[in-house]
C-alpha cells in the first residue's frame, strides 16, 4: 500500500525537511529570508484542514511557548465565512499537502484581502496556495499518493516546529542554549523514528484486536491532544471505525460514560510535564474496565 510505503519514509523526508530549515551541526535554527519580521507579530493565525490543521493546533502550542505570541487555529472551512478580524501586520500560517484545497486557497485569499502578512506550508511548490502566498515554506516530503497524509504530517511538523523555535529566538523569549537543546531534540527525531518503526509486528497484533471494536477512543494533554485527534481521524478513514479524540481532561466531563471492557482507549502520552495528570485519567478509564493502550517513551513506561 501507498500509506504503509509512505509511513516507512518518513525518517528520511522528515530529515530532508530539518535540513532545509536547521544547521544541525551548529544547532541553530536556519529559516530562508522572509518579508516580514518575526519580532513584530503581534498574532497569528494558523488554518488548514483535516490533518493539516491538526498540526496548526500543534503549531500553537509551540509558538506560544516558545514565542509566547497568540496563535488562533481554525478549520479552513470555518474560518473563510466567519470574517475573522486580522489586524495589518498580523501573521497568517496556511498548511496543505496539496497546496490545492479550496477552503485553505479560499481563506489564503480572505487574509491577503485584509492585508496581513500569508506564509505557507506546502508540500507542491508549484501548487496555487504557493503561488499565492507571500512567503511559501515547503515540506520535502515528496509526492504523498496515499489519501490519508502521514508523512506530509510529519514534515509539515518539523516546518512549524523550526518556525516557533525561531520567532521564539527572535523574540529574545529563548536563549541560545533554548534554541540548542530544542535544534538537538529535532535533529534526533529522524532517528527515534526509525527506531518506532521497528515496532510494527507489535503495532499489528493491537491492530488485529482493534479491529474487533465498533469504537476506539483516543487521549492526550499539550500537544498529544490534537495528536489524538489525528490518531482518531487516521483510524475512521482508514478502518471505516468509530473513533474520537478528545482532551485527556475532558474525560470526566461527558465522554467517561461510554467506557467499558469493549471499547479500547489509546492514550498518548510521552514523560512531560503533564503526564502524571494524563496517568490519573487512565486510572479512571481503569476503573471502568476500559481496554488501555499506552503510547508512550521509555521513561512513561518505566
Ligand atoms: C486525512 C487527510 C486530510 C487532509 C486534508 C487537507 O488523512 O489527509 O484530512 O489533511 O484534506 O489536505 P491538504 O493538506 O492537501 O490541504
Amino acid at each position: 500500500h501507498f500509506m504503509q510505503k509512505e509511513i516507512y519514509e518518513q525518517p528520511v523526508v522528515v530529515a530532508q525537511t530539518l535540513t532545509s530549515y536547521l544547521r544541525p551541526l551548529e544547532e541553530q535554527v536556519a529559516l530562508p529570508d522572509m518579508d516580514f519580521d518575526l519580532k513584530a507579530i503581534e498574532r497569528v493565525a494558523i488554518v488548514a484542514c483535516g490533518t493539516a490543521s491538526y498540526v496548526g493546533m500543534i503549531g500553537k502550542y509551540w509558538f506560544e511557548r516558545f514565542a509566547r505570541v497568540p496563535v488562533e487555529v481554525d478549520v479552513a472551512s470555518e474560518f473563510r465565512y466567519r470574517e475573522a478580524p486580522l489586524r495589518k501586520g498580523d501573521l497568517a500560517i496556511f498548511i496543505s499537502q496539496s497546496g490545492e484545497t479550496a477552503d485553505t486557497l479560499a481563506a489564503l485569499r480572505y487574509a491577503k484581502g485584509e492585508g496581513v502578512h500569508t506564509l505557507s506550508v506546502v508540500n507542491v511548490p508549484t501548487s496555487t496556495i504557493a503561488r499565492e502566498s507571500e512567503t511559501v515554506l515547503q515540506t520535502l516530503a515528496g509526492p504523498e499518493i496515499g489519501v490519508a497524509s502521514t508523512k506530509a504530517f510529519t514534515c509539515q511538523l518539523m516546518v512549524l516546529a523550526s518556525l516557533a523555535v525561531a520567532a521564539g529566538k527572535a523574540r529574545g523569549e529563548l536563549s541560545d542554549e533554548d534554541e540548542t537543546s530544542l535544534v538537538h531534540g529535532l535533529v534526533e527525531i529522524p532517528r527515534l523514528m526509525a527506531a518506532a518503526l521497528t515496532s510494527e509486528p507489535q503495532i499489528e497484533k493491537l491492530a488485529r484486536d482493534i479491529s474487533k471494536s465498533k469504537d476506539v477512543l483516543y487521549l492526550g494533554r499539550g500537544t498529544s491532544y490534537p495528536l489524538a485527534l489525528e490518531g482518531a481521524l487516521k483510524l475512521k478513514e482508514i478502518s471505516y471505525i468509530h473513533a474520537e479524540g478528545y482532551a485527556a481532561g475532558e474525560l470526566k466531563h461527558g465522554p467517561i460514560a461510554l467506557i467499558d471492557e469493549n471499547m479500547p482507549v489509546v492514550v498518548i502520552a510521552p514523560f512531560d510535564r503533564v503526564f502524571e495528570k494524563t496517568v490519573s485519567n487512565m486510572q479512571e478509564v481503569a476503573a471502568r474496565g476500559g481496554k488501555i493502550i499506552l503510547m508512550t517513551d521509555a521513561k512513561g513506561a518505566a
